[in-house]
């Protein structure tokens, strides 16, 4: 349970197009994807968020990625030049997703942790941060919902981010990889606050993946959609560094996005996880439901030695959360308290490991 790796059985549309395909083995694929599955994402992302005619130009605002992981590094290097001669810095919650930080230590940028406005398992709000750190910025995450905690940024903290980002010229990258696993309510996106705000899709890029939403890890196919011109620099550095997908995995993809039944199945499976998880969790650990993406973050004091516990005593992998945050000068790390478990196993291998955990942990 340490690794966000989805294990739902994979659609059996993959092997089926897959299997269709077999002759496009023998192309090179295009470094920016066919226009079939950058239709496919703009048809998903209009049904999605309801979003007008014409706001996303297939052609022009869409990047199809061999997973979201190398986007989300790659990006730093696309648009990390410097700011008025400072180095540029780039802005992360804290906790976030480790990606973020070494694609900002590898780009030169200065990596700035930002913590939850609302404490550990809450988004970070940039319209707070001083001026002169924004105008140093040139590239800011928002992980919604997050990994690890699962919190979702609401339409109103994302249309500050978005304004925040505008006003200080820095692009504002929307990791969105868990929106099609969610609770409750299904999390709102940027690409409709961009719409909201006018302004097409000026400064802001949104990263979305299979990887989650149809549980296919190993297929490696995401995407990348937002500002034109940011597009235009990221295509053309993926196409001298970045591994374009191959024509039969593309058309996999365009199949995935086109269809909803296997992703509403998917999500039924983790809302039965989560059921399971308040039954032997609920009152303890700090506990709570997370609105969006398939981890518990669990307050057990010190998570470190709870991970530790687990593996010796549980056989039970879990994340110490402390590895998924940054030392704040004032707070210390504000992961250290928690372990991360990931609910991506069968739902009875999920209670067994849960209703252990719970025994070992105490609580
Ligand atoms: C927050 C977040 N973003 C991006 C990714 C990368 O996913 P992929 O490269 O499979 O698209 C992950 C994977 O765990 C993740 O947790």
């Amino acid at each position: 349970m340490s690794i966000g790796e989805p294990q739902h059985r994979p659609p059996a549309l993959v092997a089926e197009v897959l299997a269709a395909n077999t002759s496009s083995w023998g192309k090179y694929p295009p470094a920016n994807g066919p226009a079939e599955l950058r239709q496919a994402v703009a048809d998903w992302a209009g049904r999605r968020y309801d979003l007008p005619q014409g706001l996303i130009d297939p052609e022009k605002a869409i990047l199809p990625v061999a997973g979201t992981r190398e986007a989300l590094y790659l990006i730093a290097q696309t648009v990390c030049g410097d700011r008025e001669g400072q180095r540029p810095l780039v802005l992360m919650p804290n906790p976030f997703y480790q990606v973020y930080a070494g694609a900002a230590v590898m780009a030169g940028a200065e990596p700035v942790f930002v913590p939850g406005a609302n404490g550990p398992a809450s988004q970070p709000d940039f319209s707070t941060l001083p001026a002169d750190l924004l105008d140093r910025t040139a590239l800011a995450y928002v992980c919604s919902p997050a990994n690890p905690q699962g919190s979702v940024a609401d339409a109103a903290l994302l249309e500050r981010q978005v304004r925040t980002a505008r006003d200080h010229g820095f692009v504002l990258a929307v990791d969105e990889c868990y929106s099609e696993i969610w609770d409750k309510v299904p999390p709102p996106g940027v690409l409709k606050t961009c719409a909201a705000l006018g302004e097409g899709l000026a400064n802001v890029l949104m990263f979305n993946s299979l990887s989650k939403r149809s549980s296919v890890p190993g297929l490696r196919s995401g995407v990348v959609v937002g500002d034109e011109r940011v597009i235009h620099a990221f295509a053309r550095l993926r196409s001298y560094g970045g591994a374009a997908t191959p024509l039969p995995i593309a058309a996999a993809a365009a199949a995935l996005w086109r269809d909803e039944a296997h992703v509403t199945e998917s999500n039924d499976l983790y809302r039965a996880k989560l059921d399971v998880a308040e039954r032997v969790l609920g009152g303890r650990f700090g506990f709570y439901r997370p609105p969006g993406g398939f981890f518990l973050w669990l307050d057990v004091g010190d998570g470190e030695a709870a991970a530790v516990k687990l593996w010796q005593e549980g056989n039970i992998r879990v994340l110490p959360g402390a590895y998924l945050a940054a030392e704040d000068s004032e707070e210390g790390n504000p992961g250290s308290r928690f372990i991360r478990v990931a609910l991506v196993h069968d739902l009875a291998g999920t209670e067994a490991a849960l209703t252990r955990l719970a025994s070992i942990l105490g609580g």
